[in-house]
């Protein structure tokens, strides 16, 4: 049935006048979207009849064309409504409600050129989304487009969660909390508290050959888009017809509703893959940390991490336990000197001496696992790029079905090849890691390697928009500060980060933030901001379908109880459910098992010491279950050595009962509960 309120009908399209408005389907939220005084189009949203976002324009600048910003009128509008669900081939959850409203409202320009767009939004009981869709145009055959003037024009101030955007390091930067009239320029996913209480996000889904979407605040609480820079000039250069990014605005009176909103990922089309029961979510360990940590080197040389002998014994460790994953970076030759300084000497096919890729690849088959491939590209995606058919032919023949790549190089460092000029790749341009052009890299990333089936996971990524959806072989990414940065300074992530990302960066998709760093030290022995329960707690906090145990094997054989619950935890549910939590203090997820009628409760905490009871309102009725708990010590605190103390329990549970547990500064939990007693 459809909502929709105060929509025109089609007799009186000419009055220009009248709004268009369409409603959730629970009618809670209404969008009004229309043209204003000066012919410029613009949008509003309201929730319980309270605004949310006042009225915001809509429009964009173009390098060689007038602007598309005034003197529109409307010429059509056209609705929908749907009401269905789909299967995630892996996830948080295994069925997406896909519920809203929608309405497509063409607008015509009232000059000689008479160009058009149409605004296409669906509205969903959790949020919005809407999108602009430029038509093939005699006028204007390729779109140059300068900037987009979407603003996001926030009723009331409140409190904002953010990073910067437009600096070095990418996406990985501590959030940020300030009132939301403090805000520089963002990234997305931004996460919001209005002082009336309503949680809001903003981000963008289906980022396809465009530019990503930063937010820059031009004034109060008014927000307005602003694309990632191109060198070419335009920031987004389109032939003929074509869709911008889905921009979304999740909306809830729980931080809860954020986390668990499905918005971007139903914005996204269904899957173009088919079959992808080849990659199978799953854990993974490697010769990493140690690199990390300044131990052993990618570079050749007395402590190369990657050799053939050293790759022989992590598998061996891994079949051991039972992780179906081993990671070896450093194996490819190009690692030597300045590695991260411009990846021009890369090779994605040619091993050092002392690794065996074909004997290392075998060996790890014949005991049930798999290498995790490694393409570091230093941000080159030219040299990449010449390789990667090759490279990614060579990882399937040999059976291996994810591959990390990675962009270091700061922030508009990409070197790619000039798209402007006819010998593209004679000259080289910067660009940057979410501009087109990287955009577009992604995505060929991503198709060549399900040609070969294997599953990708970038690190220095562009943001994810839910892709995954389309593409599912589009695993997980990095775009955060990860572990990696526990490894090089003293309580390296400090303790309010993993409960900042659950609410901004996890909005957005999974994260190979790599948990499980057991033993708490970085280089020279640095501790964490983290205690032991903590390391267990991320694996429901930070989902990824791939989930690493990133400690050394020494280092997790040395804490048996604690190796246990990583190796029993699933990377891939058929619920998840945030129970507990508030931005930037802690997180507590329940998560059922896709693969069994086994439930997983944990999460992590900030710097307060805080008690929580937890309740098992999740679990089925009648059913009994037997929970283990991994917990903070009565004296654990991530700011002495008390952060490696640890306690156990186990206990019997049905629905409604509750559990009461500390967490301590830079703590965590972790429950398995099983059916039975
Ligand atoms: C940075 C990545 O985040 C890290 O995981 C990787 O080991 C290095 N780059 C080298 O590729
Ligand atoms: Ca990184």
């Amino acid at each position: 049935m459809r909502l929709l309120l105060g929509l025109l009908a089609a007799t009186c399209l000419a009055t220009p006048a009248l709004a268009a408005t369409v409603a959730s389907p629970d009618g809670t939220i209404v969008v009004e979207l229309d043209t204003d005084g000066e012919g410029i189009p613009f949008y509003s949203v309201t929730r319980d009849g309270k605004p949310v976002i006042a009225k915001s324009n809509l429009g964009f600048n173009f390098t060689d064309a007038d602007p598309m910003r005034r003197n529109f009128e409307v010429t059509n509008e056209s609705t929908n409504a749907v009401d269905t669900r789909w299967e995630q081939p892996w996830g948080e959850r295994q069925w997406v409600a896909d519920k809203h409203n929608e309405l497509a409202v063409t607008f015509r320009q009232r000059d000689e050129a008479a160009r058009t767009v149409t605004v296409r939004l669906r509205v969903f009981d959790d949020g919005i989304g809407f999108r602009y869709e430029l038509p093939e145009s005699a006028a204007q055959p390729e779109y140059r487009i300068a900037e987009e003037l979407t603003e996001f024009n926030i009723a009331s101030d409140g409190t904002a969660w953010s990073i910067p955007a437009g600096d070095w390091n990418r996406y990985e930067y501590l959030y940020s909390k300030t009132p939301i009239s403090a805000l520089s320029t963002v990234h997305t996913p931004v996460t919001m508290k209005l002082e009336g209480g309503t949680y809001l996000a903003f981000h963008e889904a289906a980022l396809i050959d465009y530019s990503g979407m930063w937010l820059k605040r031009m004034d109060g609480t008014r927000l307005r888009a602003l694309l990632s820079p191109s060198s070419r000039g335009a920031k987004v250069v389109r032939k003929g017809a074509f869709n911008t990014p889905w921009r979304t605005v999740r909306i809830g009176d729980e931080p809860a509703s954020l986390v668990e909103s499905d918005i971007d990922l139903n914005l996204n089309e269904p899957n173009k893959l088919g079959d992808v029961s080849w990659f199978e979510p799953a854990k993974y360990v490697g010769i990493w940390w140690g690199m990390i940590r300044g131990d052993w080197s990618w570079a050749q040389g007395e402590n190369h991490g990657a050799t053939t002998a050293h790759a022989k014994k992590v598998i061996d460790f891994a079949a051991k336990h039972g992780f179906r994953g081993v990671l070896v970076e450093g194996w490819n030759v190009g690692w030597d000197g300045n590695w991260f300084g411009n990846g021009r000497d890369y090779s994605f096919t040619q091993s050092y001496p002392d690794f065996d890729l074909k004997e290392v690849t075998d060996y790890a088959r014949q005991k049930g696992v798999r290498l995790v491939g490694h393409h570091e590209t230093g941000g080159n995606i030219q040299v990449y790029e010449a390789q990667l058919a090759d490279a990614m032919k060579l990882y399937g023949e040999l059976g291996v079905d994810v591959v990390k790549t990675g962009y270091v190089a700061d922030a508009g460092g990409v070197i790619s090849c000039n798209a402007d000029i006819a010998d593209p790749c004679g000259e080289e341009i910067f660009e940057w890691h979410d501009g087109q052009r990287q955009v577009q890299h992604h995505l060929k990333v991503v198709q060549e390697a399900a040609k070969n089936r294997v599953a990708v996971n970038p690190h220095e990524p562009v943001k994810d928009t839910g892709l995954r959806r389309t593409y599912p072989n589009w695993v997980a990414r990095e775009g955060a500060r990860g572990m990696e940065y526990n490894a090089w300074s003293k309580y390296g992530n400090g303790p309010d980060h993993e409960p900042t990302l659950v609410y901004t960066r996890m909005l957005s998709g999974p994260m190979d933030f790599t948990p499980g760093v057991l033993g708490l030290v970085g280089d020279n022995d640095q501790p964490f901001s983290s205690t032991l329960a903590k390391q267990l707690g991320l694996y429901l906090a930070i989902y990824s379908p791939i989930q690493m145990a990133a400690d050394f094997p020494e280092s997790l054989e040395a804490h048996p109880r604690e190796l246990e619950f990583i190796k029993q935890v699933p990377a891939d549910w058929a619920e998840s459910h945030l129970i507990a939590g508030e931005i930037g203090d802690y997180a507590i997820f329940a998560r059922k098992d896709r693969n069994s009628d086994d439930w997983y409760v944990g999460g992590v905490n900030d710097a307060t010491d805080r008690t929580v009871t937890l309740t098992f309102d999740f679990l089925e009725p009648g059913k009994t279950f037997t929970a283990r708990v991994w917990k903070d010590g009565p004296d654990a605190t991530y700011e002495t050595e008390a952060r490696h103390q640890i306690a156990y329990d186990t206990v019997t549970v049905k629905k409604g009962d509750s559990y009461e547990v500390r967490l301590a500064p830079g703590g965590g939990v972790a429950i398995q509960l099983k059916p039975g007693k």
